[in-house]
């Protein structure tokens, strides 16, 4: 991979929480896939991230493979790509911590996912899950990337990231940090529950129906989008039409997504046409997206010392970008060698 052939340096990161579902992969993985051959790119496992909230340690460690074996499924090419998971690199740690020294309570404070995730007992939240978007932070920067293709949801930590860059530039009056950009694809920024059209589909809902998952079969596929929430109305020829029905909006925007065609193009070959129409082209549509992933992914998992081998050689590539640059950093705060 030479830096120099790229347009710039992407970095991005998926939580080891679950299985990888739809919205993951219409939100973000695939476009991962998509830039890697033009950007720089580093992937990362985020399982730090997991911990802040309580997690099964053999279940950590196995959605740690199935994570990096679904990144490969999907297409992430680990010899062009740097994969890894995140506890392999120390420099993120040890930078989250120097930028914990840097970001305000006040700023933390106005961050939407730690309310959303500590509820209503937010005594009781971890100082990890708190502290989540300063780690999300020092992950970005700890390669000085500038691109960050997330979905919508991660938009607020990305703006922290940027004030967190530009704070430490100026208390330190360096330019040592450049001000990354989130890269939010507009297709499919923001893929809802299919079951409810004003909820994110997530892997915490805890409800399985309202997602789909990478890992789904065929049979599984159909039976989550012939169940989906949607309305008696059929399908309007302009998006205008879609106005006051989410979940509406939602099918259809998977499917532009799934497609790769514009919500306009999707909605000119079914207006007119109900859900009994649209649901089994949604459902075939999904199948032959996911299928060829899954199977991949099943292949993949046959052999997980293979997937460890691969996550420590890109856990080593990942350190030596990231090691000057915490090193350049520990100068500048003023840690003696
Ligand atoms: P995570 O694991 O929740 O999600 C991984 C990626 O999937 C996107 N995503 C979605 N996109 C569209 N619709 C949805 N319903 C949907 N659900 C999830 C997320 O926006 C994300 O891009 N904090 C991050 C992980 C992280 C990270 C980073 C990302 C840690 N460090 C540094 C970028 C850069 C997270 O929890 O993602």
């Amino acid at each position: 991979m030479s830096n120099g052939e790229k347009l710039g340096r992407i970095f991005s990161g998926v939580q080891p929480t679950g299985n990888l579902h739809l919205g993951n992969y219409l939100g973000a993985i695939r476009n991962w896939v998509n830039y890697q051959s033009s950007y720089e790119s580093i992937f990362c496992v985020v399982d730090l991230h997991a911990i802040t909230v309580p997690q099964d340690p053999a279940a950590l460690r196995q959605s740690t493979r199935e994570v990096a074996a679904s990144l490969i499924a999907s297409g992430i090419d680990i010899n062009e790509s740097i994969l890894f998971n995140q506890s392999q690199v120390s420099c993120h740690a040890e930078l989250s911590w120097i930028f914990n020294c840097v970001a305000r309570l006040g700023w933390l404070n106005r961050m939407t996912q730690f309310k959303e995730k500590a509820g209503k007992n937010r005594e009781n939240a971890t100082v990890g899950l708190y502290g989540y978007p300063v780690l999300m932070a020092a992950d970005i920067l700890a390669y000085k990337a500038t691109l960050v293709p997330v979905g919508e949801d991660q938009k607020q930590h990305l703006e922290l990231t940027r004030d967190i860059a530009t704070a430490f530039n100026s208390m330190f009056d360096v330019e040592c940090f450049p001000l990354p950009e989130p890269k939010i694809e507009t297709t499919a920024a923001r893929v809802m529950s299919l079951r409810d059209g004003s909820s994110k589909m997530s892997k915490s809902a805890e409800s399985d129906m309202t997602r789909i998952n990478l890992t789904d079969d065929t049979d599984l596929i159909a039976q989550k989008i012939k169940k989906a929430k949607s309305d008696a109305d059929v399908l309007p020829s302009e998006l205008e039409g879609l106005e006051g029905r989410p979940e509406a909006r939602n099918l259809v925007g998977i499917f532009a997504g799934l497609s790769g065609r514009s919500q306009e193009d999707v909605l000119s070959e079914f207006a007119g046409q109900g859900f009994g129409a649209f649901k089994p082209a949604l459902a075939e549509l999904a199948t032959e997206v996911i299928s060829p992933i899954s199977a991949e992914m099943r292949r993949l998992l046959n052999d997980v010392a293979e997937i460890d081998n691969q996550l420590a050689k890109g856990a080593l590539r990942a350190s030596a970008i990231a090691e000057p640059i915490l090193d350049e950093v520990k100068e500048i705060v003023g840690f003696v060698k």
